[in-house]
């Protein structure tokens, strides 16, 4: 694995694009390529609005199984588009991808209405996150036509066969569209599974894809969406003999799970993470605290890049500044239903439950409320979010990734104790420092232990090509060749056997 660190550049993509805000007054100019979905414009406001009451049916084409043999069916239909595809130009396969790019661009509203009505993720989320589905297929695109170039000097790139993808349910659309675009862009034909949580979101983005292979002309059976129950027929899918390869996104728990089922089975995983953001007397204390409220409580904090914790350096620590403006601007956070445009943060796709239950009902000793969450709801998806004070060096929040509003302050008094802090976790996914003095970002940059490191930038929200992500120590598992990045295309080939490039 390999990390990279991230100053901003200038590099242009439809993510890009749509993060730069709208000049004031300026017109809404429909769904493509608009510059940001801001909550508070009146364009976006009657864009939004009119996105969300479509009505977005289930589109047909995923194939229900409830049985193994059903599943083994599955796999040999599958399988036998392998030589055909395998055999497909990369020229070819890229301009399958880009037919894909348009016709995800085509279908951004319904992809949003259905992000937000079945997951509740807000406006503000589900749009760039089409964004960056659409930026995948263009980037992979790209990615397909250098394997015909040969990426290795004398090599020759192999498809490595049939490939499962099993996404999570936190970006519904972007990861499986990243994930099965790249593996259709290195030759392997794909089986998907979306995540139980979100079915519809899948069902919707993979209509989408399917749509743009059809119009390239793409070979049938090159794509197939599998809707299983967990258990048994979920585990023959993994562990069936002639499925290649697992591309999971999901907890470390489960890329274990599918290793123990399988223990040759080549499983690359993006995994867990506990990220931490570190902010030393130099910084910016407006754009810190703005960039940790939006690295901790964006999708209420349901993402694997989140910040769950602040690591607050000498006197960033001591004086109040700070702490009250934290408390402040989380207090004033809009919490509530995905369908309200205003809101900030909007429900968790379920109860909490577990570890986040845990972490929102109760302190450990030496922690207090900075801010206290709330549950707003009889089903306890809608809390607003918390802030913890006092997280203690080896306690229990300071290394166990939660998933949801919760955020933790630690305080140390040198650069070098929060860089402890931050590398004494298992995971090493993201990382964030807020200083404005160079001698520091050079010193915390050789020593975090991250795959994305962020410099006085929010964490989250990872831009394809500019900021390739992926994870260290136990977020990844595999070569760990970025999603985004240059590699990640090439290493679904069989001979990526050339860990030097990584
Ligand atoms: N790519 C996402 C981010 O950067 C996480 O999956 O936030």
């Amino acid at each position: 694995a390999f990390r990279t660190a991230f100053r901003d550049r200038d590099v242009p993509s439809t993510q890009a694009r749509r993060t730069a805000r709208p000049a004031a007054g300026a017109p809404d100019t429909g769904f493509e390529n608009t510059p940001d979905t801001d909550p508070a414009a009146p364009a976006a406001r009657v864009w939004a609005r009119d996105l969300l009451d479509r009505d977005v049916p289930v589109p047909g084409g995923a194939v229900v199984v409830s049985t193994t043999q059903e599943v083994d069916a599955l796999v040999a239909r599958a399988s036998a588009a392998l030589p055909a595809w395998a055999g497909t130009a990369p020229a070819e396969r890229a301009r399958a991808l880009r037919e894909v790019a348009s016709s995800l661009e085509a279908a951004r509203a319904d992809l949003v209405a259905t992000m937000v009505h079945e997951t509740g993720k807000t406006v503000a989320e589900a749009d760039p996150e089409v964004s960056e589905a659409v930026d995948f297929a263009r980037y992979y695109a790209d990615r397909a036509t250098e394997l015909a170039d040969g990426v290795v000097p004398g090599a020759v790139h192999r498809p490595a066969g049939l490939t499962v993808v099993t996404p999570p349910w936190n970006f519904p659309v972007a990861i499986p569209v990243g994930s099965v675009l790249a593996s259709l862009a290195a030759g392997s034909p794909v089986l998907v599974k979306p995540a139980p949580q979100a079915p519809r979101c899948g069902q919707v983005a993979m209509a989408a894809v399917r749509r743009g292979l059809d119009s390239a002309g793409a070979p049938e059976g090159i794509l197939t969406v599998v809707l299983s129950p967990e258990g048994e027929v979920g585990r023959r899918l993994v562990t069936h003999p002639d499925v290649a390869r697992v591309l999971l996104t999901g907890s470390l728990e489960t890329a274990q799970l599918f290793s123990g089922w399988r223990p040759d089975l080549d499983v690359l995983a993006e995994t867990s993470g506990k990220n931490a953001l570190v902010i030393t007397p130099s910084a910016d204390v407006d754009l810190a605290v703005a960039d940790l409220v939006r690295s901790a409580f964006g999708h209420a904090g349901q993402k694997c890049s989140a910040a769950s914790l602040a690591i607050l350096v000498g006197s960033a620590g001591r004086s109040d500044r700070l702490r009250r403006q934290l408390a402040d601007a989380v207090s004033s956070l809009r919490v509530g239903p995905a369908t309200d445009l205003g809101i900030a943060v909007g429900p968790l796709t379920e109860p909490a439950s577990g570890k986040l239950l845990r972490a929102l009902t109760t302190l450990d000793p030496g922690e207090s409320w900075l801010v206290t969450p709330r549950r707003l709801d009889d089903e306890g998806r809608l809390w607003s979010p918390g802030v913890k004070y006092g997280v203690a060096p080896g306690s229990w929040f300071h290394r166990t990734e939660c998933f949801g509003p919760v955020l933790g302050i630690m305080r140390v008094e040198t650069l070098d104790e929060a860089i402890d802090l931050q590398n004494a976790v298992d995971f090493g996914l993201t990382g964030g420092l807020h200083s404005l003095d160079e001698a520091e970002i050079d010193h915390w940059l050789s020593r975090v232990e991250v795959g994305n490191a962020y410099v006085n930038r929010h964490i989250t929200g990872a831009i394809v090509r500019r900021q390739p992500f992926g994870g260290w120590k136990g977020s990844t598992v595999g070569p760990g060749a970025k999603a985004g990045g240059p590699h990640y295309v090439a290493q679904l080939g069989d001979w990526w056997d050339a860990p030097d490039l990584l």
